[in-house]
């Protein structure tokens, strides 16, 4: 009897728990149909709001075309940015100027330029240079105050076995002209302008350059082989002591306007032989000319 009851109440409930199971089931998917509806019947959308797909995950790709760069620096570590400083400041103007077409080669002279009717003065130095000329008349002789300095300096050198002459001082317009001319015809005006004064432009018509040799040595005179001599090397660290400079360093022909001239030194007088000398600098970067 037991048995049988229990069996029939078993078999009541089974139907009842079917029901009560596909209601849920039912209730369920129409809650999920809903639930995709309300989000505009995207799966993907639906999953991501239910917090169960990455909402960075196939995310297309806004802003930046894959066929663009991208931003400077954007992903690069600090590091590579920092490196990426230059240790020196970079010229503003230098890609324009690597752009510029090449000017007609002027050896350096102002293009057109007339000679004056005055000489350059600054900060009371007399200056002859490509950008300076002299005026044509311009004639004031060898300069007594230079000479009597490298009379000085040639007794000193004596004292140190070197014979020192000036073997060409000042030179007048006219004169440079012939020599101008000679050089001009033999190697070229370009090649000429790189060591010989245009009449007018010349230091030697200051009075107050120097071209100095060594007596019975004549092979070394105005040659670049002077400053390998052990005179050459002696006026180029005690010429400054007489107020004497050497006018064309090496390195400096962009800035001077003329190739190295171990030979030419000018007087300045002995503070500013000095300081120029200290600097290893030019008459033109003393004076602040271009
Ligand atoms: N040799 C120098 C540059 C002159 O001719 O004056
Ligand atoms: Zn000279």
């Amino acid at each position: 009897m037991k048995r049988s009851r229990t069996r029939r109440r078993t078999g009541k409930q089974q139907p009842k728990g079917r029901i009560a199971a596909l209601t849920v089931i039912a209730a369920a998917l129409t809650a999920i149909v809903i639930w995709i509806g309300v989000n505009d019947w995207d799966v993907t959308k639906t999953l991501e709001r239910a917090g169960l797909a990455d909402s960075s995950a196939e995310q297309p790709e806004t802003g930046t075309p894959a066929d663009m760069p991208a931003q400077p620096g954007k992903n690069e570590p600090p590091e590579a940015a920092d490196t990426a400083v230059p240790e020196e400041p970079q010229p503003q103007s230098e890609p324009e100027q690597a752009e510029e077409p090449a000017k007609p080669f002027d050896g350096g002279y102002v293009e057109g330029q007339t000679l004056p009717t005055e000489p350059t003065y600054v900060n009371g130095i007399l200056i002859a240079n490509k950008k300076h000329p002299l005026p044509e008349k311009f004639a004031p002789g060898e300069n007594k105050e230079a000479r009597d300095a490298f009379e000085e300096m040639a007794a000193e050198a004596k004292l140190s076995g070197y014979n020192l002459t000036a073997f060409s001082t000042f030179r007048s317009f006219e004169y440079q002209v012939t020599l101008y001319t000679r050089y001009a015809d033999r190697d070229g005006q370009e090649a000429a302008d790189r060591y010989s004064a245009r009449p007018g432009y010349s230091e030697h018509q200051t009075g107050l350059a120097f071209d100095i040799g060594e007596v019975n040595h004549e092979k070394h005179w105005a040659s670049e082989s002077f400053g390998q001599t052990e005179a050459g090397k002696w006026l180029q660290v005690n010429a400054h002591r007489y107020g004497f400079i050497l006018r064309y360093p090496k390195n400096k022909e962009n800035i001077t306007g003329y190739m190295h001239e171990a030979w030419h030194f000018r007087y300045v007088g002995k503070e500013v032989a000095d300081e120029i000398f200290k600097e290893n600098s030019t008459l033109e970067e003393y004076l602040g000319l271009e």
